[in-house]
């Protein structure tokens, strides 16, 4: 099985950017824990990360056939992009979304998610946690899945 984890603009400052919200890892420490936790579970794990909308929606559409699954944290483009939703949902692959913090407990315009509906679901909260939680939910679902 193999999954990949697609992380959106700004992700790529993990670490320095507002620590007291996303926590002080970097992204790269967080995605080497997630494909060591991987192996744990089975699965061969590959992560991206881009600031561009475009590359983002290359990303999954390219992924379709290549994966089994997506992670996906959009961060600010979970708010405002159409186009990734419908790469989401063109892929056909199971994706659970992902947030480092919990978008609903901040500004009124993070609670709606417009690629969340795209995703099986949805793991917010819970720091880098959450990627780990994502990533087991998918391997779960995707055992079920026929
Ligand atoms: C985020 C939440 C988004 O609202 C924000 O724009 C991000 C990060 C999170 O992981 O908590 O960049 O996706």
């Amino acid at each position: 099985m193999k999954i990949l984890v697609v992380n959106g603009p700004n992700l790529g400052l993990l670490g320095t950017r507002e620590p007291h919200l996303y926590g002080r890892e970097t992204l790269s420490e967080v995605m080497a824990r997630l494909r060591e936790e991987g192996v744990a579970l089975g699965v061969d794990v590959d992560s991206v990360q881009f600031d561009g909308e475009g590359e983002l929606v290359t990303a999954v559409g390219r992924a379709r056939g290549r994966y089994d699954g997506l992670v996906i944290n959009p961060a600010a483009l979970t708010h405002t992009s159409v186009s990734l939703r419908d790469a989401i949902q063109a892929s056909g692959l199971p994706c659970v979304e992902v947030h480092l913090s919990n978008t609903h407990a901040r500004e009124p315009f993070r609670h709606v998610s417009l690629t969340a509906p795209a995703c099986v679901g949805q793991i917010m909260g819970f720091g880098a946690g959450s990627y780990s939680l994502g990533l087991r939910a998918l391997v779960e679902y995707l055992k079920r899945s026929p």
